[in-house]
């Protein structure tokens, strides 16, 4: 069983990315589900097939798309316990429709999206996964949330075994109503499922993320910065597409610069990413949509290979921290004989390195654990830098 997820900057070209994915899996004899979190039509979009909506629909043999409704996933789980939270908000004086909005927390709709993956996973259905995730930062966010809502939700024995306790206490002075045999029932089931999903998210041999980007700055340190988190949530990333890259050797001045600007992109980020593999995907003349069109653009990004396999495993970050330093390594594509130079700014680590036309710079992302520490030495073993951090005094 695999899960593939799919993120990075906005417009990148992720819907199209997992949808070439899903179409390659299929062929490749896997059966395949892919679903989208993306709001309503996306996939119809790329498909070109209006009527692709919230129940799996087959749109080539052994690949079903779907696109979550949030909603439907929410209720189906997590309404006695929000109707429950909205309750005692409201008998607080809280207007009932506003305690509703306040009971779900921020990122909750993505967060029921998985609970699909989930729910997939669970009944075996198939054997290929991709997900569509929306843009990068808050997708690594989300997925991390199973776990955490998780474990703060069982060491509070449960969301509403806390309000159930405060209740009690509180009961003969307010109006607090206790929690329902139903609202324990289905909260104990609900964080049985999100721990569920947290181990499949995990499990590297299960789930990789593969990120999307255009060769332009921003979407670079945007992927630099999923890659980085999903090294510290440990979730495995095993491939990067650079995609609507312009081809080269246009008569024309204007594109002619474009090709050469996205060109230096494309080196910078393979020394970005380094060791992670990395797929260079042209523009096309066209916009990308339809079959026929995906399944090409696969056929490009994944060669002879399957995208069923792991293409990378192993961390480009590695953290251990305790309560006063943090040292963090990092896989880079130089040596002891290379002269380089480590400097810090703010959130962002500057390695500079010599090489025979000049300085090559890789900036890369802090945790923001190492907000209030200070970078206190940086050296070499083998292809990783160390770097050690220490809580300011
Ligand atoms: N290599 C390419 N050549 C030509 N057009 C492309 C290419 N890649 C993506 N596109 C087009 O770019 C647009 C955005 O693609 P897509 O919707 O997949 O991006 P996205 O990252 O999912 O966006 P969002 O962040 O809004 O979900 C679409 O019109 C798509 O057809
Ligand atoms: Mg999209």
């Amino acid at each position: 069983m695999r899960l593939i997820i799919y993120t990075g900057k906005g417009g990148t070209g992720k819907t199209v990315t997992s949808s070439s994915t899903a179409i390659a899996l299929a062929e490749n004899n896997h059966h395949t589900l892919l679903i989208s979190s993306d709001p309503a039509h996306t996939l119809g979009d790329a498909f070109m097939m209006p009527d692709i909506g919230y129940e799996p629909r087959q749109v080539i043999p052994n690949l079903e798309v779907l696109q979550v409704d949030p909603v439907v996933e929410m209720n189906k789980q997590y309404s006695t316990i929000l109707s429950y939270a909205a309750s005692i908000l409201s008998s607080k004086g809280i207007d009932e429709t506003l305690a509703y909005e306040i009971a779900m927390l921020p990122g909750m709709t993505q967060l029921f999206s998985l609970l699909k993956i989930e729910e997939v996973v669970r009944i075996k259905a198939f054997d290929a996964l991709v997900l569509d995730m929306p843009a990068s930062g808050e997708a690594l966010r989300y997925l991390y949330f199973p776990k955490l809502i998780g474990s703060i939700g069982r060491k509070l024995t449960g969301l509403a075994g806390m309000f159930g306790s405060f209740a009690k206490i509180f009961q003969p002075l307010s109006k607090i109503p206790l929690p329902s045999q139903g609202v324990l029932k289905s909260e104990g089931e609900f964080l049985d499922r999100l721990d569920f999903l947290s181990e499949i998210i995990r499990n590297q041999e299960i789930t990789s993320i593969r990120l999307v980007i255009n060769p332009d700055t921003f979407s670079i340190e945007n992927a630099k910065r999923a890659l980085m988190s999903a090294s510290l949530y440990g979730i495995n990333v095993d491939l990067a597409i650079i995609n609507k890259i312009m081809p080269p050797g246009s008569p024309d001045q204007y594109y002619a610069e474009w090709a050469n600007f996205q060109k230096r992109k494309v080196e910078e980020a393979k020394a970005n990413f380094y060791p992670l593999p990395l797929t260079e995907i042209g523009l096309y003349n066209t916009e990308l949509r339809g079959v026929e069109m995906l399944r090409k653009n696969a056929k490009f990004m994944f060669r002879d290979t399957d995208p069923f396999e792991i293409f990378y495993r192993g961390k480009a970050f590695t953290f251990i921290s305790n309560n006063s330093t943090l040292q963090m390594k990092v896989k880079v594509p130089f040596s002891e004989k290379d002269d380089f130079d480590v400097e810090r700014y703010g959130d962002q680590l500057t390695i500079k390195v010599k090489n025979p036309i000049g300085y090559l710079v890789n900036i890369i992302p802090l945790p923001t654990a190492t907000i209030g520490m200070k970078l206190v030495k940086a050296k070499l073993e083998g292809d990783e830098l160390a770097v050690f951090f220490q809580r300011n005094a």
